[in-house]
């Protein structure tokens, strides 16, 4: 199984169990509905569509539009509530089945730290028509730090996704051929009854499995009872707290100088 397909399974099994568990998420596309653009558009895209958060805002804001629900997890895909002139699209992100230059919007709310930043943007550009726009949110380095903290040291792998840097984002999209007309951040802190609730909910959300090769070691026990201790050691007065580093971005699809 390669990681992308691990990625796909996980997000596949959390399906069922993501509306109720992603309370931040909705939150976060919420957030990312209202900075969409008011212009004119033909065919609007939610790439990493999921269970369809974004769906209802989405022809709100653009009627007209044609609709594509995209997401490579068919569980995900299914579970989307379908609103008319949607077609749901089960598809990677770092190859879309679209002809270049046909979306006036890609929408992508949480999915693109679990794409290969680079690739994913360049076919984001690819699909989108000259001053098409990218709006997403994504989280960035910082994120899950109690998560990486607490299974430091425990075994060989990496337990979350390795989170760009705010420079490196701003960069992979210059670079992709985007002018950056928003960006917003900001860090909010999710609080949990105790560690175990905390690793349980990022389950749910299909967010536990990390897209660097490495295969997740079962941990024993002990390791995780050493886990759970390292994560209550944080605990504050609303809970054990797990971080996180949101931002949200609009740009604009340019042709304009790369370098
Ligand atoms: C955290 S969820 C966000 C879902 C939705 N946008 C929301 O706001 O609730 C991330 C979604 O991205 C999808 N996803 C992750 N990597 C993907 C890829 N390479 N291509 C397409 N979809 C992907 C997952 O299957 C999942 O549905």
């Amino acid at each position: 199984m390669t990681e992308r397909t691990a990625i796909r399974a996980s997000f596949s099994r959390a399906a069922t169990r993501y509306a109720a568990a992603a309370g931040l998420q909705r939150v976060v596309c919420d957030r990312l509905l209202e900075l969409l653009p008011d212009r004119a558009a033909r065919r609007v895209l939610d790439l990493g569509c999921g269970t369809g958060f974004a769906s209802t805002g989405l022809h709100a804001r653009y009627p007209g539009a044609m609709h594509y629900a995209v997401d490579f997890s068919l569980g995900m895909l299914r579970a989307h509530e379908q609103g008319g002139r949607t077609a749901r699209v089960c598809a990677d992100a770092h190859h879309l089945p679209l002809a270049s230059a046909s979306a006036d919007i890609v929408f992508s709310s949480l999915m693109l730290q679990w794409c290969d930043l680079p690739v994913a943007l360049a076919e984001c550009r690819r699909v989108l028509r000259e001053g098409g726009h990218m709006c997403f949110s994504t989280v960035l380095h910082g994120t899950l730090a109690e998560i990486d903290d607490a299974f430091a040291g425990l075994d060989a792998h990496r337990h979350t996704v390795s989170f760009p840097a705010p420079e490196a984002l701003t960069a992979a999209l210059t670079g992709s051929g985007f002018a950056v007309e928003l960006v917003r951040r900001e860090t909010h802190v999710e609080y949990f009854a105790d560690a175990r609730a905390l690793l349980q909910s990022n389950r749910d959300i299909g967010a536990s499995r990390v897209p660097d090769g490495a295969r997740r070691a079962l941990l024993g026990r002990a390791a995780l009872r050493q886990v759970c201790n390292r994560l209550e050691a944080g605990r504050e007065a609303r809970g054990v707290p797990l971080t996180y580093q949101l931002a949200w971005v609009v740009a604009r699809a340019s042709s304009g100088d790369r370098s």
